[in-house]
């Protein structure tokens, strides 16, 4: 018998309009326009493709893009421990916006904590 994945529970419906939601918010925040393109079209359609396979659904974004390889991918950019905040906050927010709420977010948030910590780059000191 196959498990439920967390992409199974939340579904690619939601999972879009999360994503949708989020670089809604990205793309205003102060801390992080610096470092994202103007248009976030392809960069979300990327995370769909990226948070399909993270929550246990099909491989996506390795079929197009290869091994994620996220902390030498965002390299270019000076992540920082506030843009980490930034960008954490904004999920928070998107997932409030589209009511993602147990029994998922609380293990979702918390994976995302985690990697968000994992791209920091850049000490404050150095910007
Ligand atoms: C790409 C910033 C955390 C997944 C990017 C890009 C930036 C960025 C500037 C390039 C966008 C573009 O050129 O289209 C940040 C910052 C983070 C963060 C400031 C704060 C810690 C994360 C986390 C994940 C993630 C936690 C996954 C859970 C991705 C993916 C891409 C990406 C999949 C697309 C990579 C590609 O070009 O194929 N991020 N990111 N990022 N980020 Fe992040």
């Amino acid at each position: 018998e196959k498990m439920n994945t967390p992409f199974d529970i939340i579904g690619a419906d939601k999972l879009h309009k999360l994503v949708e939601a989020f670089y809604n918010r990205v793309g205003q925040h102060p801390d992080l326009i610096p470092i994202f393109p103007n248009n976030l079209t392809e960069t979300a359609r990327k995370q769909k493709q990226f948070l399909t396979q993270y929550l246990g659904g099909p491989p996506l974004y390795t079929a197009e893009h290869g091994h994620p390889m996220l902390r030498a991918r965002h390299m270019p950019f000076e992540i920082t421990e506030t843009r980490a905040k930034a960008w954490l906050s904004c999920m928070n927010e998107a997932m409030d916006e589209v009511e993602l709420f147990e029994p998922i977010r609380e293990d979702f948030y918390a994976r995302l904590f985690l990697t968000a910590q994992h791209m920091v780059n850049t000490s404050e000191n150095d910007m």
